[in-house]
């Protein structure tokens, strides 16, 4: 695939500012931070499950204090964790002086519980959905919607995991002990000025989104974790505002990836690489069997110029060598630690795809960036029209009508760029991914389908929940600058 030229011309750009970032100056010297791995809420009986969205203060650095956002905690969120066939009872309590949205992204709940931008909890307010958890066994996340507000607010730090569990994947040889074998990996990146205070701007975004030049997961730059000697699986989110990752182990060691933003794919697939947009996620099985320590790392993929076909060796002579040493989390074995050495099943889940004669409908999405209307010399994006088939995102208006229950297939295509398409409500499966069938590790449940200038990607997806005009479900971007800037659009579901 081939992403615009701006991407690739942004390398100069990011390789300057990562010799100059406060975290390289910083945090050099210092001792390595351990993997924070947020605490676990359990939401499998039923019980509220209580989130404060607040603000707070939060250590990116040692030694400084950089202001945030959290829910129940200074930066991110606890990982809630949920079960097929329960009810998940979560208790919103916004302390903020300006309203949120917080969505469930990639769960299959009606649109009057899903958190999108009609459900704006105001200053002071409180929201208290209640989920009725159908689907399969999955790595989701929830993070701020608000309208106008989406990356701004996921930039300082409103988002989290949310993990459904099922019997399916109880019975199965997999790691699942949470923060021991079982880790949550959220990447982002972010910019911190002088005084380690974030720096965002959705007016000053370049037309690709906002990028940050320095890698922080799970709100830690270049973090170590302790893993038993045996198999571990890494949740990993994408969960960055705009920047697609390159994901690869620094010795190049093979990984099996298991499952992608819906769930389990059908058999493990090897990879020794992955390219993650922003917004999807992927569950891979790492064997640190033979006892050496790996180092995952997350490096930007318009840096690398290389998408990861699954197979590519990366040069990482090419890479900015400060930008390198920041962007991995190192896996370091413990011996004291009891490990899971079972193989991984021949069979994680069974996907059945809809007959041709069960495709009840087609539909279009053009997204679109437009430089025309009369702002020409503006440099950032900030005063271009982003849009699909021709609407920004409008509240009051309904762009779809989607019968529910029934298989249609969504052709995507954009005009210039990359972007990540998702849609609420649904997982769907991908059919082309830019014009090429869907590779084997694209073959499971997704939410997320990239898509790039001049080719279709299309997938077939079905709607089995409820979205009213009141509460519609939404398509977008998740560029969440692009979000912001209107390329988004409303659908119902009845
Ligand atoms: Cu992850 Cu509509 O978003
Ligand atoms: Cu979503
Ligand atoms: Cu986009």
């Amino acid at each position: 695939m081939a992403f615009a030229l701006s991407r690739r011309q942004f390398l100069a750009g990011v390789s300057a500012m990562g010799t100059t970032s406060l975290s390289s100056r910083v945090w050099s010297a210092a001792p390595r931070p351990a993997l924070p791995i947020p605490p676990l809420m359990d939401g499998t009986k039923g019980d509220p499950v209580d989130l404060e969205i607040r603000s707070g203060t939060w250590s990116f650095m040692p030694g400084i204090h950089t202001p945030t956002l959290g829910i129940s905690q200074d930066y991110l969120a606890p990982t809630i964790r949920t079960r097929r066939k329960s009810e998940l009872n979560l208790h919103y309590r916004n302390t903020l002086d300006e309203g949120v949205s917080i969505h469930g992204h990639g769960l299959h709940v009606p649109g009057e519980v899903d958190g999108g931008p009609q459900l704006e909890i105001s200053p002071g307010g409180v929201w208290q959905p209640k989920l009725m958890i159908a689907q399969p066994a999955a790595t989701c996340w929830y993070h701020s919607h608000t309208h106008g507000k989406s990356g701004e607010q996921t930039y300082r730090g409103l988002a989290g995991m949310i993990l459904i569990d099922d019997d399916d994947t109880d019975a199965m040889d997999l790691p699942k002990r949470y923060g021991i074998d079982d880790l949550p990996v959220i990447i982002q990146d972010r910019t911190f000025d002088t005084e380690g205070r974030l720096v965002y701007s959705l007016m000053e975004a370049e037309e690709d989104g906002w990028y940050g030049n320095t890698v922080v997961i799970n709100g830690a730059i270049a973090p170590v974790a302790k893993v038993p000697p045996g198999k571990v699986r890494l949740r990993i989110l994408n969960g960055a505002n705009a920047r697609f990752y390159f994901v690869a182990f620094a010795d190049g060691r093979r990984f099996q990836k298991i499952a992608s933003d819906g769930g389990l794919l059908p058999s493990p697939v090897p990879l020794t690489s992955m390219e993650m947009s922003p917004g999807e996620r992927c569950e891979i099985i790492v064997d640190l069997l033979d006892g050496n320590n790996a180092d995952l790392l997350m490096l930007f993929e318009d840096v690398i110029d290389d998408e990861g076909d699954g197979t590519s060796q990366i040069d990482l002579s090419r890479y900015p060598s400060n930008l390198l040493a920041e962007s991995r989390l190192s896996l370091r074995v413990d011996h004291s630690l009891s490990a899971e050495t079972a193989p991984l099943p021949d069979t994680l889940a069974t996907i059945t795809r809809p007959r041709e004669d069960e495709i009840v409908r087609t539909r279009e999405f053009s997204l679109t960036m437009d430089h025309s209307g009369g702002h020409a010399g503006h440099s950032g994006h900030a005063m271009m029209d982003m849009a699909i088939n021709g609407a920004s995102m409008d509240m009051s208006v309904i762009n779809e009508r989607v019968q529910r229950g029934v298989w249609e297939r969504w052709s995507i295509r954009s005009d210039q760029g990359a972007h990540p398409f998702h849609a609420h409500g649904c997982s769907f499966l991908i059919e082309q991914a830019e014009g090429e069938a869907a590779s084997a590790d694209q073959q499971g449940w997704k939410d997320v389908v990239v898509l790039d200038d001049d080719d279709w990607s299309s997938i077939v997806v079905r709607f089995d929940h409820e979205a009213t005009d009141r509460f519609p479900y939404m398509y977008h971007c998740h560029i969440l600058e692009h979000e912001d800037r209107g390329m988004m659009g409303q659908f119902t579901v009845t």
